[in-house]
């Protein structure tokens, strides 16, 4: 099989791996030379982090790698592939313009995804005329070598015959798959979460207890694997004030950021990346004994 992964950023460039670790031909591309050279970088390292945990030999990480092609050129891509994977930043129209342009050089039968994490897939589809019902959301999960869910988004027009397709893609790359039906905001996964998130915002705000025991609560009696506010803090709290915004657009007052988030954003307390957001981290970025709360 060939898989065209369009972006090469943080997610495109797990995907153009897993692709090749499922033993397909990946071709990565980007309009980036920098975010090319970043991807090979980013993959070499993750592979020796497998051969070192023996899930796989030096020779087929060698050749795992040996099958992506680093490329910026859109046409030599997407040309004969299968499967088409776009993971380009979250912006409607880039999207749209790129995905215009993926139609005039992809094979009809090519499966066509988007990684979108919350832009509606209708309207990414819009500009696809007659084929529209190609296109299907598939969100993978960051990182994609070791996430497994993948979710399926159906647009309006998407085909449900697409969906299927989309399913099985997911299934040859060893992931597990949900299905949102409706094309809805947030879908099911980052719906879920950001208003499981603000709940844990508006405890912290009510000084009900310290976001050390609210994200313990949820580690130790839920099994999450991290708590909700440390998370926050490495997806950053403006992505989040961002998302919940849009959220709260689509599905009204509950998702309403609290006044203490967008606080949080205008004094620069963005989490991990400013050194400062729920919790206090030092300069090699690790978190301080006591939250900020
Ligand atoms: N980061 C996450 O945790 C995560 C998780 C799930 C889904 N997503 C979604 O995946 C997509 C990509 O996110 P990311 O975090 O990998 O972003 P990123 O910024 O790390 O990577 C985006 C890449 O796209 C490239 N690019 C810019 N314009 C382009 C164009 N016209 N054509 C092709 N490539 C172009 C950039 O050079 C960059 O390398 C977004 O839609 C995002 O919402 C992200």
């Amino acid at each position: 099989m060939k898989i065209a992964v369009l972006g090469s950023g943080i997610m495109g460039s797990g995907i153009a791996q897993i692709s090749a670790m499922a033993g397909s031909e990946a071709y990565a591309y980007d309009v980036a030379a920098a975010s090319l050279a970043n991807a090979q970088e980013g993959i070499q390292r993750s592979l020796s982090r497998l051969v070192r945990a023996e899930k796989m030999t030096e020779a087929e990480s060698q050749a795992t790698f040996d099958r992506i092609r680093f490329t910026q050129d859109l046409a030599e891509a997407v040309s004969e592939a299968d499967v088409v994977i776009e993971a380009a930043p979250e912006i409607l129209e880039l999207k749209q313009e790129l995905w215009r342009a993926v139609v005039l050089h992809a094979p009809v039968s090519a499966l066509l995804g988007t990684n979108t994490s919350q832009l509606s897939v209708t309207r990414i589809a819009s500009c696809l005329d007659d084929n529209s019902s190609r296109l299907v959301g598939i969100h993978f999960f960051n990182p994609p070598v070791m996430m497994k869910l993948v979710e399926l988004i159906s647009g309006i027009n998407t085909d449900p015959a697409e969906i299927e397709r989309a399913s099985e893609f997911a299934h040859y790359l060893g992931k597990e798959v949900v299905v949102c039906r409706k094309d809805s905001p947030g879908f099911i996964t980052s719906r879920a979460y950001a208003i499981l998130r603000l709940e844990c915002v508006r405890m912290l705000e009510e000084g009900i207890a310290t976001a050390e025991d609210i994200d313990k609560a949820l580690r130790l009696g839920f099994n999450f694997p991290m708590g909700p506010l440390e998370l926050g803090d490495m997806n950053g709290i403006d992505t989040y004030v961002h998302a919940l915004t849009g959220l709260a657009e689509a599905h009204g007052e509950r998702f309403r950021p609290t006044v203490g988030l967008k606080n949080m954003v205008a004094a620069g307390r963005l989490g991990r990346k400013s050194g400062r957001g729920f919790y206090g981290y030092d300069r090699e970025g690790r978190r301080e004994s006591n939250s900020d709360s």
